[in-house]
């Protein structure tokens, strides 16, 4: 075994710019094509992964003299992390001792509609003592997250999350670790404030921009990323001032507390690496609202390899990292030198800080492996299948979120919006009438932006979260290929739960 060189160390940034700069292609194919390659579904290895979930309250402490009650899974928030391999079938046995019905959201795996966890939808609502086993075969490696499906605004606000992590089959030759990411809204001695009470929204709180573009590799440096976001957002120009007009239930919570796997800033346990090593750290936002940024503390680079799960196609290198609510970020940090440094982001309250400390030294070793992304339809000129239209009930009063005219009704019926046919590529279309972003999710499947208000958009990557700007209209293709029920919404907690929603169905 050598021992690392420079070049070892070096090679793989410059490598990662020059695969980017040729690889912003677009499949030619002008048809919607019903044998586009669907995905494969792994090689069964014949393990199962089991655990066992209890929702409850407990007491969790954020820091050494703030404590807060917490809903949580097996009284830890985060919930246990649950890791399994590609080709290991998963069991969870979910008991519910919570005072009101709760389910489990398998966050960006594409599961069975049945396992899918949205209450009315997939299933019937687990009530309190009650149980439900969920049983799948996660079809693709990555970095996912589950939480409760029920009243997202209170259960997950209060804890009710965690991460989950497909292995890839071949062994990892770098160590990971998971940094989930989430605020709380808190009095001083650690009891929970009603989301009326929430702090003002920053710019980056809602803007937040960055996504699919970020992952266009030739656009090396993510810097300019918040330029659209900070025209729109920045001061009281468009955006600014209409969200204050909007009540905060409607608008979102934003917390005064920033923790990273439960950890409050100043608190958070450090990752400690060897110098010369490559670290997979697997980022994930639990906040109800709020976008995280983490930067560099000595501005080095790093590689962004997956996001959502799903490795890039072409990795991109940058030394800021911005986390809408419900995206995961798969970021390789390397120890280049003997020095100790940080991610770090936000002000004020809502700083916090991720210190990196080195120790010892060990040989570098190779970057992961990227991924393939699926040849896909060119869908630009074709005309959309389906058409989400998002704004408020009323302008001046809001009280509600409305898909195509319509609040989500959390208890009732709701109307199909869409129904794909299985196995096709779709194209829809999402017109943001709203001086708002919102993170758009879709169930069972994942989804690539091709175009924002018309103008084309080479993302490379597959995505379950999708953030569209204020006023904006996106357009996604996805591939239409799990049959079932499905929801798609805002993944702003209080925007999904006032109203933010809507059912599509493959079929
Ligand atoms: Cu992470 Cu329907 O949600
Ligand atoms: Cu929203």
């Amino acid at each position: 075994m050598t021992s690392p060189t420079k070049r070892s160390i070096l090679f793989p940034l410059v490598a990662l710019l020059l695969i980017g700069g040729g690889c912003a292609k677009t499949p030619t194919t002008a048809v919607r094509d019903a044998s586009a390659p669907v995905p494969a579904p792994p090689k069964e290895t014949g393990n199962v992964v089991e655990h066992s979930l209890v929702a409850k309250k407990t007491t969790v402490e954020l820091k050494p003299g703030l404590s807060t009650e917490a809903w949580a899974y097996n009284e830890t928030v985060p919930g246990p992390e649950i890791r399994a391999t590609l080709g290991d079938r998963v069991k969870i046995t979910f008991k519910n001792e919570l005072d009101e019905p709760s389910t489990i959201h398998w966050h960006g795996i594409r599961v069975p509609a049945a396992m899918d966890g949205v209450p009315m939808v997939s299933q019937e609502p687990v009530p309190p003592g009650g149980t439900f086993t969920y049983e799948f075969l996660p079809p693709d490696a990555g970095t996912y997250f589950y939480h409760s499906h029920v009243r997202v605004d209170e259960q997950v606000d209060r804890g009710l999350y965690g991460a989950f992590v497909v292995e890839p089959s071949e062994k990892a030759t770098m160590r990971d670790g998971v940094f989930a990411l989430d605020d709380w809204l808190l009095d001083a001695k650690g009891a929970r404030l009603p989301t009326t009470a929430s702090e003002p929204e920053l710019a980056i709180d809602n803007v937040l921009d960055v996504v699919s573009e970020a992952a266009t590799a030739s656009r090396g440096h993510a810097g300019h990323m918040m330029a659209d976001g900070s025209m729109m957002m920045g001061g009281m120009g468009s955006g600014g001032m209409m969200n204050h007009m909007i009540p905060a239930e409607i608008n979102g919570r934003f917390g005064n507390v920033v923790t990273v796997n439960g950890r409050a800033n100043g608190f958070v346990a450090p990752i400690v690496l060897a110098r010369g090593e490559r670290f997979l750290a697997r980022f994930l936002n639990a906040s109800n609202a709020m976008t995280h940024e983490l930067k560099s503390s000595d501005g080095r680079a790093f590689a962004v390899v997956a996001v959502d799960g799903i490795a890039l196609s072409a990795p991109y290198v940058t030394d800021r990292l911005i986390l809408p609510p419900a995206k995961r970020f798969d970021v390789v940090l390397e120890a280049t030198n003997g020095k100790d440094w940080a991610l770090a982001g936000g002000t004020g309250k809502r700083a916090i800080r991720i210190p990196i400390k080195i120790e010892g030294e060990t040989e570098t070793v190779a970057m992961p492996s990227s991924g393939v992304a699926p040849a896909m339809p060119d869908l630009r000129a074709a005309k959309p299948d389906a058409t989400f239209q998002v704004e408020t009930d009323s302008m001046m009063n809001a009280t509600s979120w409305v898909v195509n005219g319509r609040p989500y009704d959390m208890e009732g019926e709701n109307p199909v919006l869409a129904t794909f046919a299985r196995g096709t590529w779709v194209k829809m279309r999402f017109e943001n009438a709203s001086p708002m972003a919102h993170t758009m999710h879709v169930h069972g499947h994942f989804m690539r932006v091709i175009t924002r208000n018309g103008q084309r958009v080479d993302a490379n990557t597959s995505e379950d979260t999708v953030v569209m700007r204020p006023m904006e209209t996106m357009d996604v293709v996805m591939l239409a290929d799990n049959p079932g029920d499905w929801v798609m919404h805002c993944h702003n907690l209080d925007h999904e739960e006032h109203g933010l929603m809507a059912n599509f169905k493959v079929e």
